[in-house]
């Protein structure tokens, strides 16, 4: 499995979101090419690990206030998800080389999880913000993060 490609049935129709999306990608396909040069790897990971953090947080807010029904449960399966990640750091501490495990179920999970419980919320997020990225956006303090460079 080498790089993911974006392509349009990724799309949640939100833009904010699925620019979050797209650089999330990108970090797994950086992975991709350290997946043996452990420093790059420790790097990457991080970037990876916290990047996709702050995302969770940016969906779960939007959800909330949204007031999505399913919020919930979209947020036991992103903390499952950190959970697993963190095993995998776990054990790249320890010395193992998990590369190539870990990039698989990066790839895996995330396309699963963007075309199923992502594209789930799509509608409700859409309701109550339209599409315009400014009312997302406002007062929230990882702007920065998520939409710098
Ligand atoms: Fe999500």
């Amino acid at each position: 499995m080498a790089h993911i490609e974006w392509t349009d049935d990724l799309s949640v129709g939100i833009e904010a979101i699925d620019r979050q999306h797209q650089r999330i990608i990108g970090y797994v396909n950086k992975l991709y090419d350290n997946l043996h040069d452990r420093q790059l790897l420790a790097d990457v990971l991080a970037d990876t690990v916290e990047y996709t953090e702050s995302h969770f947080g940016f969906e779960e807010t939007m959800m909330e206030e949204a007031g999505y029904p399913y919020l919930r449960a979209h947020k036991r399966i992103h903390d499952l998800f950190i959970r697993r990640v963190a095993k995998y750091k776990e054990r790249f501490v320890a010395g193992e080389d998990i590369g190539e495990e870990l990039h698989d179920t990066l790839v895996r999970w995330l396309i699963t999880h963007i075309k199923s419980e992502d594209a789930n919320y799509s509608a409700s997020l859409v309701a109550k913000f339209g599409r315009d990225e400014a009312k997302m956006t406002k007062k929230k303090s990882w702007f920065a993060r998520l939409f710098g460079d």
